[in-house]
């Protein structure tokens, strides 16, 4: 095991061997809604429609790749979250996952928050109108400009990070003469299960401060004495892609441990307590994510719990999911180029993005699934990999998927479950143009993030 490796290994959930794929589906032509956004269906001609327009129109008015985002989806999925975790509690969206303006302005007029992790998503947030008190600020090394920027525009929260954070948020807030509402970001200690790249509350990693060995009782210890500061609360996010609820339990056993330790030194009973995002969703037909009232239900209940038993008054909740909300609501169309067969391997299908739209596969190993759009088809499953257009055998899209035998160049396939840290993870490499993000909705697709061109790449460079 490499010296930086997760102890558990690098990707510690139950992992299938390499090589192995389930047997093809029964219908190639079904499409799941667990995977698939909630309008996606099968017109009578075998075309895709989503939101009321079908495939083919979306690739010839915007070309291919595209992500489509389907609107009343995602508002759905944020307004669930919302009616979810009620009146007493906040859900901030994880503008990480994916933000554009629209989405600001989705989700202000759903009554969700924003958390923010760059000055860049900072002013995407605040451009779109974004109330300021709605916005907390995240990050393990937010700049000076950048705490500066967030202050001065009255951001509800900023999340601490390091002690030397603490310091430089207290002196920055003071010297704009002001006091900002913090909460302390620490490490509970607990293995999320999921791929070591997006764990968090495990000890060895950049983020947050230990609870273990007191630290994170000191950190709290200095921000009580700042003048700057108006401590809020605790905060802990254990990572991302997570199924089972376990770890969120054990963190805010631990988190309400800390909040009984404050209230007993500083006689303090900090009121809000956020255990960030993280919640898994359905890549494929085999993923069972929860609903986000069942959610809702087992953290207030297991906060609640803790609190009765340590005899404090039970904190505002609030939750910061990125990917349960925007990532089923999104596929991404692609035309295919080529169909090369390998005798006794695979096909391999060659789509005009690729690891240039979607890192997710060659970074985190991550499973999708695809379908064929533009028509249906009766023809044989066969065993496919769905690859890109880059420089690069690992610029896989689909590791190991079925698709009709007669998939011909011309066809538009679709990879669903793209909404989040796709487009926001998107890259030039090989100078490929990022693909734009369609939103549709009741028979009407708009352009929210347009396709990048050559003269944009050109602009940057000077020459
Ligand atoms: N809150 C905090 C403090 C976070 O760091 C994150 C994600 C979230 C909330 C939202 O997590 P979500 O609900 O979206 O899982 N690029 C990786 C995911 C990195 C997540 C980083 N932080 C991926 O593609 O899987």
């Amino acid at each position: 095991m490499s010296r930086s490796a997760h102890p558990a290994g690098p990707r510690h959930a139950d992992v299938l061997p390499e090589g192995h794929y389930s047997a093809p589906p029964a219908d190639l032509n079904a499409l799941d809604h667990k995977v698939w956004a909630q309008t996606v269906g099968r017109g009578a001609d075998g075309v895709v429609t989503v939101g009321g327009v079908d495939v083919k129109t979306l690739a010839e008015e915007h070309g291919t790749p595209a992500y489509i985002l389907d609107e009343a989806d995602f508002r759905a999925r944020a307004r669930a979250w919302r009616t979810a975790f009620g009146a007493d509690a906040d859900v901030f969206y994880a503008g990480k996952a994916f933000l554009s303006r629209a989405v600001v302005r989705w989700l202000h007029e759903e009554g969700l928050n924003l958390d923010v992790c760059s000055g860049g998503e900072l002013a995407t947030a605040l451009s779109a109108g974004m109330p300021a008190e709605r916005i907390a600020f995240h990050g393990n090394n937010k700049s000076q400009d950048e705490i500066r920027r967030a202050i001065e525009a009255g951001v509800g929260r900023i999340v601490l990070d390091s002690f030397q954070e603490i310091v430089r948020v207290a002196h920055i807030a003071q010297s704009l003469g002001t006091r900002q509402k913090v909460q302390i970001r620490i490490t509970v200690g607990v293995e999320a299960h999921t791929h070591e790249f997006i764990a968090t509350a495990h000890e060895d990693q950049k983020f947050g401060i230990p609870l273990a060995g007191g630290q994170a009782a000191e950190a709290v210890r200095r921000a009580l004495q700042l003048d700057g500061l108006e401590l809020i609360g605790i905060h802990s996010h254990i990572g991302s892609q997570i199924f089972d609820m376990s770890g969120f339990e054990v963190a805010a056993h631990r988190v309400v441990g800390l909040l009984k330790d404050i209230r007993d030194e500083h006689g303090v009973e900090l009121p809000e307590v956020d255990l960030g995002g993280g919640l898994g969703i359905a890549y494929t037909s085999d993923d069972d994510p929860r609903e986000p009232h069942e959610i809702a239900k087992a953290l207030t209940e297991i906060v609640t719990r803790e609190c009765e038993a340590a005899k404090l008054r039970t904190p505002r909740i609030s939750v910061e999911p990125g990917r349960a909300i925007v990532g089923p609501t999104a596929f991404t169309l692609y035309e295919v180029g080529t169909v090369k067969p390998l005798d006794g391997l695979r096909t391999y299908v060659s789509v005009d993005g690729g690891m240039s739209d979607n890192i997710r596969t060659a970074l985190y190993d991550a499973e999708y699934s695809v379908a064929l759009v533009s028509r249906a088809s009766s023809a044989e499953p066969m065993l496919a990999r769905v690859v890109g257009k880059h420089c690069e055998s690992g610029d896989i899209v689909v590791k190991d998927a079925f698709l009709p035998a007669d998939l011909a160049p011309g066809d538009l396939i679709a990879v669903p479950a793209t909404g989040a840290y796709c487009r926001s993870m998107a890259s030039n490499y090989n100078h490929v143009l990022r693909p734009p993000v369609v939103a549709v909705k009741d028979g009407e697709a708009r352009v929210i993030v347009r396709r990048e061109t050559e003269e944009d790449l050109l602009r940057l460079d000077v020459g």
